[in-house]
């Protein structure tokens, strides 16, 4: 069970010797601000919003990349903060990411054996025996078969899915507990994306992982996750169950976002206006609600105060940070989110 509590990634303005000048000095940008959330063992969550709204700040942070403004992680119990205190290298190795670039993200110049390797050597494990073994059949669970025909292969001579595959089998290869997937089939072809899809879910099944799944496309989470968390400038606005959050919207972000999702049939369309206008700044948030300045049911309320989480439909599991939840008028739900 990973539990991330309150996590916050405030980054300044300007920093070093221009922040005594500058009039930008103290401000900062509220990348995450209070993000809390929780993922069963063999679940997977989706994290979904627009582009700048705080995905990937979340899993950097998560992951040790960037340092944490304040907040913390539970790993089954035990605290990140508290673990990467006594061990980093046990920290590392309960938490993997994949990241969304097959191509940046590992080195042209070290062939299969030497990219699968790396992690088990950092972790000090040297019999090679053991190292060969647990290669090939991480390779084979990752769908790179026969896995001996690949181990001496270097990056160039695999196709983009293939080094997705690969990049996935780095990740799982030391057992992590949590993997955080930051937009893992983005930059694949179409035709490739559902075969990742597809392993994503069948790993997290299988070695019982938790998978956070960042991502702007609500149409493949349907696919795969079993919760949904909607994330709107640094604040998660809707969260839960995948079904309850697709089909009962609790938050207006939400449904704009549904709406959005083309549908590949031309005789039918959308009920709900697609969002408009564009995202505020971040460094100057609008006062009460985040989302007020685009949303269409925006009352005085929403200018003044901003919203806690509170239950949609009386269903706990669900929750949106939205003033009108129960006034808000039905969503006519077209088909085709879920292509
Ligand atoms: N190192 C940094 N220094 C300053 N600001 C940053 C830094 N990293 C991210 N930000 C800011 O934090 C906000 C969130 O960025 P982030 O990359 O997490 O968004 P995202 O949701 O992953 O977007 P995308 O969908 O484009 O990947 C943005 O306003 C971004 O400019
Ligand atoms: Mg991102």
């Amino acid at each position: 069970m990973i539990d991330v509590i309150d996590l916050k990634k405030y980054f300044p303005v300007v920093s070093g010797i221009r922040s005594l000048f500058s009039r930008s000095r103290g401000k900062v940008v509220k990348a995450v601000d209070s993000v809390s959330f929780q993922i069963e063992t063999g679940q997977v969550l989706g994290l979904v919003g627009e582009s700048g709204c705080g995905k990937s700040t979340t899993g950097r942070v998560l992951l040790d990349l960037e340092q944490p403004t304040s907040g913390d992680i539970l790993i089954n119990g035990e605290s990140g903060r508290a673990l990467k205190k006594k061990n980093r290298k046990t920290y590392y190795r309960r938490i993997q990411m994949i990241f969304q670039d097959p191509y940046g993200s590992i080195n042209p110049q070290h062939n299969v054996a030497s990219i699968l390797s790396r992690p088990l050597m950092y972790q000090g494990i040297r019999d090679k025996t053991i190292i060969r073994d647990k290669m090939l059949e991480t390779l084979d669970r990752v769908g790179l078969s026969p896995p001996e025909a690949f181990l001496e292969k270097y990056p160039h001579l695999l196709s983009g899915g293939q080094r997705q595959r690969l990049c996935i089998g780095r990740a799982i290869i030391l057992e992590p507990e949590f993997l955080v997937a930051d937009e893992p089939i983005s930059m694949l072809d179409v035709s490739i994306k559902s075969g990742i899809i597809i392993l994503l879910k069948r790993l997290v099944r299988e070695q019982n992982l938790s998978l956070l799944y960042i991502t702007h496309d609500l149409a493949t989470v349907g696919h795969l996750c079993d919760k949904i968390a909607i994330m709107y400038m640094g604040r998660i606005v809707e969260i839960g169950p995948t079904d309850d959050v697709l089909d009962r919207p609790g938050h207006p972000y939400t449904r704009a976002l549904i709406s959005s999702i083309p549908i590949p049939d031309p005789s039918i369309t959308r009920s709900g206006a697609p969002i408009s206008g564009a995202i505020s700044d971040p460094v100057n948030l609008p006062s009460g609600c985040r989302f007020h300045p685009r949303c269409p049911y925006a009352e005085n309320l929403c200018r003044q105060r901003e919203p806690v989480s509170a239950a949609v439909k009386d269903n706990p599991e669900h929750g949106a940070a939205c003033f009108l939840t129960d006034k808000l008028p039905g969503f006519d739900l077209t088909k085709g989110h879920r292509c």
